[in-house]
């Protein structure tokens, strides 16, 4: 078992800079939001630091647990996770299991669920979505609303930032997750649980 210094540690030597820095700024924006909520801070922390430890290194991770990633991606639940925009996120699920040996669930779903979200979210996998999101370093119009609504609802700071997203993706031509839209619905009331 690592612990949360040895892996970050780990990271910093292992992911571009950039990126390391980006993860940084998800750890403290994380801690920020879960002492809002009655939520465990140092499980949000954790899985701040490893939401991102595959980016970068998908081709490298993805080969070296090839029979654990052929047996996911197979899987209906699983299939988005073959656009190259999600892939790090199933991918680094993988490595924080196997590599950091990471056991608890909810830091490890929270990992997987990082970018699209999905129905019933559990509220570490909402602050890490959200984390991601509105991190000190991003920078688009919306952020400062998210950012503010992160703090007193996470479900209302989730709706406004999907808003965003979609609009985004629609002006770049790009695919929409057919989670991120169900979680949009449940959201807004329209699905309940799973
Ligand atoms: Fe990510
Ligand atoms: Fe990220």
């Amino acid at each position: 078992m690592f612990s949360f210094e040895e892996i970050k540690e780990d990271l910093k030597n292992n992911l571009k800079q950039s990126r390391y820095e980006h993860t940084l700024r998800v750890v403290k924006k994380s801690e920020e939001i879960a002492s809002h909520f009655e939520v465990d801070i140092y499980k949000c922390k954790l899985a701040a630091l490893l939401h991102d430890c595959a980016k970068g290194k998908e081709e490298y991770y993805k080969n070296k647990y090839i029979l654990e990633y052929s047996n996911l991606i197979e899987k209906k639940e699983f299939e988005e996770f073959k656009n190259p925009f999600l892939e790090h996120c199933l991918i680094g699920y993988l490595v924080a299991k196997n590599h950091y040996k990471i056991e608890d669930k909810e830091v490890l779903n929270a990992i997987l669920w990082h970018t699209t979200g999905r129905l019933a979210m559990t509220e570490i996998e909402k602050i890490i979505y959200l984390a991601d999101k509105t991190e000190d370093g991003r920078d688009y119009p919306s952020v400062d609303k998210i950012r503010e609504k992160s703090l007193i609802d996470l479900n209302d700071a989730i709706i406004l930032s999907i808003n965003n997203n979609i609009k985004y993706l629609i002006e770049k031509n790009q695919i929409i997750s057919v989670n991120t839209i169900k979680l949009r619905n449940e959201l807004l009331g329209g699905i309940s649980g799973r």
